[in-house]
């Protein structure tokens, strides 16, 4: 795992932006996995930015986003679907047939997951997986657990990661039970991972990816066994 440190978010987000934007520029046609969060927003808008300026072109890329609510109308404020069109891919020169985000409202969640996870595969795996950090070590939504899935699934979402998120609902009650999310094999398989990490409160399930154990009770440890990660960082 190659470990970047960083003064701040802004410079964090931008080299963030520099490495995706790096990757899209060597394979114009690459395969892009996708995080939602508060943690790639910097890096969203300097990707946006490089865009306007004609130093990336997103035009032959396919995305896959890691997750999405389940069951969840696309056009609820707090779903991921909508998160993505009002933070990145409206913003950019992207195919809109080549997004692929989970379907919440798919009437059967399992079959989604299945054909999500086909998809992946036809189109030939992911060459970058892009993630953020839960407090709890959680990646996409695979919480931490004694058994992890591999390929993608309906979760059911820890009390820890309802609360969390239930910043952006009317009460935690509205926040959504489960989600369709990207498996820890679906993430492994990429190429590359890079991983962002800001904020005090991921500082202790990110100094246990450093101690380089691996540990089912906080997923992102997992990242350890794989050969290309690149880890980016403010935290010390
Ligand atoms: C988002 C996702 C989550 C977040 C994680 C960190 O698609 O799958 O695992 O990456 O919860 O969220 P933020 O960045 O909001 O702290």
């Amino acid at each position: 795992m190659r470990i970047e440190y960083f003064e701040n978010y802004n410079v964090m987000s931008k080299r963030a932006a520099e490495i995706v934007a790096g990757e899209v520029n060597t394979k114009n046609n690459m395969v892009l996995g996708l995080p939602t969060g508060s943690t790639p927003l910097g890096m969203y808008a300097n990707l946006i930015e490089m865009n306007k300026k004609g130093e990336v072109d997103f035009s032959k890329i396919t995305t896959f986003n890691l997750d999405e609510y389940y069951p969840f109308k696309r056009d609820d404020k707090n779903s991921y679907y909508k998160f993505m069109f009002d933070n990145f891919f409206g913003k950019i020169n992207i195919n809109k047939e080549k997004i692929n985000i989970p379907d919440g409202e798919a009437a059967d969640g399992d079959i989604e997951a299945i054909k999500y996870e086909k998809k992946i595969e036809v189109c030939g795996g992911l060459d970058l997986m892009v993630l953020g950090l839960g407090a709890n070590g959680h990646i996409g939504f695979n919480e931490p657990d004694k058994i992890l899935t591999a390929d993608t699934h309906v979760a059911e979402l820890t009390k820890n990661t309802i609360e969390q998120n239930s910043r952006f609902f009317n009460s935690v009650d509205e926040v959504p039970k489960q989600a369709i999310t990207m498996g820890i094999g679906s993430i492994m398989r990429a190429e590359k991972i890079l991983i962002i990490i800001t904020g005090e409160a991921k500082k202790a399930a990110f100094k246990q990816i450093l101690e380089g154990k691996v540990t089912t009770e906080n997923p992102a440890t997992l990242l350890n066994l794989h050969r290309d990660v690149i880890l980016l960082t403010d935290l010390r």
